[in-house]
């Protein structure tokens, strides 16, 4: 398992955290960073996660920003990703079973670093299950595509 991880300033000391652990755990990571605690603009490290999962140099993604939010949304963008940002394991669970999420978010300033493990651990353990989910999900990729969905019209 290859997972590449990008955080902001704001979630430097949870990134270090959770590398160190999914180390232990002997999950191979590619660090994007920031390493920094200056300043850093979040679509920065959400882009270059989203292109290694997409371009599929890696297994899957982890974001960390204060929410989770911003830097999940720049990683949207990426054609092919379905990023999640959530606070939950439950969630976590969910939305690789049913959404088949390729990176997971949460937020340094929303979720503590045990809960955060918890996410991580329900995620990557979880299966897609296809079947009735995928058709939505080709739903979401046609829009993505052509910035329409047949199925709305009326
Ligand atoms: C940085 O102040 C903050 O906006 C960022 O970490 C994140 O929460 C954005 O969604």
């Amino acid at each position: 398992m290859h997972i590449a991880i990008g955080n902001d300033h704001v979630a430097l000391e949870m990134k270090k955290e959770i590398c160190a652990w999914l180390k232990e755990k002997g999950i191979e990571i590619t660090d994007v960073g920031t390493n920094s605690s200056e300043r850093f603009n979040y679509p920065v490290s959400g882009y270059k996660v989203a292109k290694l999962v997409a371009d599929k140099k890696v297994d899957a993604g982890v974001l960390i920003c204060g929410t989770g939010v911003g830097i999940s949304l720049a990683a949207n963008k990426v054609r092919g990703i379905r990023a999640c940002v959530c606070s939950d394991p439950y969630t976590a669970r969910l939305s690789k079973q049913h959404n088949n999420t390729n990176i997971i978010a949460f937020g340094a300033r929303v979720i503590g670093i045990e809960t955060a493990k918890m996410i991580i651990e329900e995620w990557l353990n979880a299966e897609y299950e296809g079947g009735r989910h995928q058709a939505r999900i080709d739903m979401i990729h046609e829009i993505e595509e052509t910035q329409h969905l047949s199925a709305a019209e009326v």
